[in-house]
């Protein structure tokens, strides 16, 4: 097992990418932290990593709540011991173009996507210096690495992620806290399934999706994998990457 005796908080853990990272690392050996915004979601995860045999704990968090962010990492110490690893994975798609997004839209999406990010970072970074080292990692997207029509706040938000994500690898390498991020492309997860929901023509999108993606549209396990392996000891030399995990999509040009 990849993360035994190791101790994780994932955000957003409740649904998607972070329940599936959730049930993968108490799968690899790992005691998780499961946190987010819906305890009855949060309780679910632990309830299955529960049902086989792992060990989990939830916590209720905001993440745009300097407060809540500050318990989550306190109630995880208390409950498990200590903090190696933490998932920044909660977010959210304002999708719209600038002539669509209000301010308070764009104010949102930053609040939710990056300056919870800030949040995490600050809330366990003294823990994890005291405690000779950790890991970080953060979900971006492949949105944070090329322009996406109709995404300003949500790509430009990942685009922060990425960048925050090689400062902080920079600053936390002499105490050994190695910060990563993974860009996923399109994942079948709730949040992908409201934007279908919004849509005139959602199976001519989905379509298209399948087309842009060479490999197709991907599961939450499959961004799971990736967030196995940067939070394992096999990553040890690996700090401040953007670990592109997108069946493709963003390779080139796929003809029509
Ligand atoms: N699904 C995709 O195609 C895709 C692609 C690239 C990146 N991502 C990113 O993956 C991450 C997970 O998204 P997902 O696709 O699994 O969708 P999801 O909607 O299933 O998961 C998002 C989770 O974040 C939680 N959350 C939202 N706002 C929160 C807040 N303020 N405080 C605490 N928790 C909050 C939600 O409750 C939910 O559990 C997000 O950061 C998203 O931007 C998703």
């Amino acid at each position: 097992m990849r993360l035994q005796g190791k101790t994780a908080i994932v955000t957003g853990a409740g649904s998607g990418i972070g329940r599936a990272t959730a049930l993968r690392f108490a799968s690899e050996g790992a005691a998780v932290a499961c946190a987010g915004l819906s305890a009855d979601d949060n309780v679910a995860t632990v309830r299955a990593i529960e049902a086989r045999g792992g060990n989990a704990v939830a916590i209720e968090a905001d993440v745009t709540s300097d407060d809540d962010v500050a318990g989550m990492v306190q109630a995880a110490i208390e409950a498990l011991g200590h903090v190696d690893i933490l998932v920044n994975n909660a977010g959210q798609a304002v999708i719209g173009g600038i002539d669509e997004i209000e301010r308070a839209d764009w104010d949102r999406q930053m609040d939710v996507n990056v300056t919870s990010i800030y949040r995490g970072a600050r809330a366990v970074w003294s823990h994890m210096r005291e405690r000779g080292g950790g890991v970080i990692l953060n979900t971006a997207s492949v949105a944070g690495l090329i322009g996406t029509p109709g995404q300003v706040a949500y790509a430009t938000s990942k685009g922060a992620a990425v960048t925050m994500t090689k400062c902080l690898a920079l600053d936390g390498a002499r105490d050994r806290i190695r910060v990563n991020c993974v860009c996923p492309g399109w994942v079948q997860t709730p949040m992908v399934d409201y934007h279908l929901s919004q849509l005139d023509d959602p199976d001519a999108f989905k379509a298209r999706l399948a087309r842009l993606h060479p490999l197709g549209v991907g599961e939450p396990a499959d961004i799971a994998a990736g967030f196995v392996y940067l939070a394992s000891d096999e990553a040890r030399w690996v700090t401040g990457i953007a670990l592109t995990i997108d069946g493709g999509v963003s390779c080139g040009l796929v003809p029509e």
